[in-house]
């Protein structure tokens, strides 16, 4: 197959930054579709850690170009941020290895203001967003007033849509978030001078891409968040503001949906979840902490402890029915290490039946019980595996359980946060 998806299957968080990585290797092209600096993509090379938000995990490949789809809300701080801490050591020496679409929305110091306003109004309601201004940005991008990467290099354009902006959001900051407004003359000089300094990346992404494949690259497109956040597939309202699923990168790139390759998605081999919303299978006793403890599970983005559960196959059934993945990719099967047994979700307990499907409807999903079934732990150190077969015949069970229950091959399995602590059964890009 000439192109790769990768996808989360669950909450977020499922590893799928070390999954780009590796597979950047064989592409030539890497690209996000969808989401924005709310994604932590975390990278460990040779002990040196490395947090993506919104450029792609391809960008340590010094020969593979990456690319930020007009389907990215894009924060041009955080863009420049990145960019100098990879020039600091001494990756993206080359300008033209990283490309933004012109027609990206850009996330405004006013969409921060919104979104943290908003969540303080909700309270105890609150969806536990990353605060970085995502679902504002989204909600103007879909009102048709949103300021495009494009707009930022036009003054005149940009100052006039800055203005109408300014007038609808310091209304709603002052009067009824009682939040503090934004000057004009500040925004406005501010990301006219970040716009100068982004310009150099600025490029229809849409027609390099096309260009590209045309001679032949091979594409990568990276997800954000999973399956679970999804805005119309997911756990609504505790979602993000983005499409999630397979689809979006068709539309976040802006190229055919025949343009994909193999859809891979990627799981851990437990669930995690930041924010509000229901979790059938969460832990909240010892085991959800030694979860948490063991596989360092706080939030790459906002340092917030991710709340720590079983695998739930049903999610990751259901991940598969919207994505029709060609493979998964099994993540932090190391962390499970040393417990004496583990437990699979099979399936919800709902009004004395058991459901083996997965409705989004949150009043429903709040209500389940988890259905269980116990395998029998390993206390071997895996991580120095290399092949399948060099895992504790427990650990393959327990794989062999999950492809079963979940109807998908496991084409890799990471055993450790490091590049090279990952078994490739399956190269998707063959
Ligand atoms: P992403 O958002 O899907 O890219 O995932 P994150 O980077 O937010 O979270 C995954 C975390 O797990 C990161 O800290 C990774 O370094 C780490 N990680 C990835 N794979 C493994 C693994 O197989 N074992 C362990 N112990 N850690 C892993
Ligand atoms: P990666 O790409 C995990 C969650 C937030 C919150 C909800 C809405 O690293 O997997 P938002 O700021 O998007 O409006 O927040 O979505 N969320 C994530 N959880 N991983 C992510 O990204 C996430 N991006 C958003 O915690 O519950
Ligand atoms: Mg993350």
């Amino acid at each position: 197959m000439k192109n790769v998806i990768v996808l989360g299957a669950q909450w977020g968080d499922e590893g799928k930054g070390k999954v780009v990585d590796l597979y950047a290797e064989f592409a030539d092209v890497v690209v996000r579709f969808q989401g924005g600096n709310n994604a932590g993509h975390t990278l460990v090379i040779g002990g040196e850690k490395h947090i993506f938000h919104l450029i792609p995990s391809g960008i340590l490949h010094p020969q593979k170009k990456c690319v930020i789809g007009n389907g990215v809300v894009v924060n041009p701080k955080v863009l420049l941020e990145e960019v100098g801490r990879l020039k600091e050591r001494g990756y993206l020496q080359d300008d033209s290895q990283l490309k933004v679409s012109h027609l990206a929305n850009v996330i405004m110091p006013y969409h921060v203001a919104l979104d943290v306003a908003r969540e303080k109004k909700l309270g105890d309601g609150k969806i536990g967003t990353t605060a970085r201004g995502i679902g504002p940005a989204y909600e103007d991008k879909v009102a048709r007033v949103g300021i495009r990467v494009c707009d930022l290099l036009k003054p005149d354009v940009f100052g006039e849509k800055l203005r109408n902006n300014l007038e609808v959001k310091n209304f709603l900051l002052e009067k009824y978030y009682g939040a503090k407004p934004f000057e004009f003359s500040e925004v406005f000089d501010e990301y006219v001078s970040l716009g100068e300094r982004i310009k150099v990346y600025v490029d229809d992404t849409s027609r390099f891409l096309e260009s590209e494949m045309g001679r032949g690259a091979k594409v990568l497109f990276e997800g954000a968040q999973g399956a679970m956040l999804d805005i119309d597939h997911g756990t609504y309202p505790f979602v993000t503001s983005s499409n999630t699923t397979v689809g979006a990168f068709a539309t976040g790139a802006g190229l055919s949906v025949k343009r994909a390759g193999s859809v891979i998605g990627v799981a851990k081999a437990y669930t995690t979840r930041v924010g509000g919303g229901p979790f059938p299978s969460e832990l909240n006793d010892a085991d959800g902490d030694y979860l948490r403890e063991k596989g360092q599970e706080f939030g790459s983005t906002t340092g917030r402890p991710r709340r720590c559960g079983w695998f739930d196959a049903v999610v990751v059934r259901y991940a598969h029915r919207l994505n029709e993945f060609d493979g998964l990719a099994i993540t932090k099967i190391d962390v499970l290490t040393g417990l004496p047994r583990v437990k699979i979700c099979v399936g919800y307990r709902y009004e004395g039946k058991v459901l083996d499907s997965l409705t989004p409807e949150i009043d429903v999903l709040s209500q389940v019980e988890p259905v269980y079934e116990e395998l029998e732990g390993w206390s071997e150190d895996i991580r120095e595996a290399k092949e399948f077969d060099d895992l504790p015949k427990e650990t393959k069970r327990y794989i062999r359980r999950i492809e079963e229950l979940t109807g998908v091959e496991v084409v890799l399995v990471s055993v450790g946060p490091e590049r090279n602590e990952t078994i490739l059964r399956k190269n998707p890009f063959r």
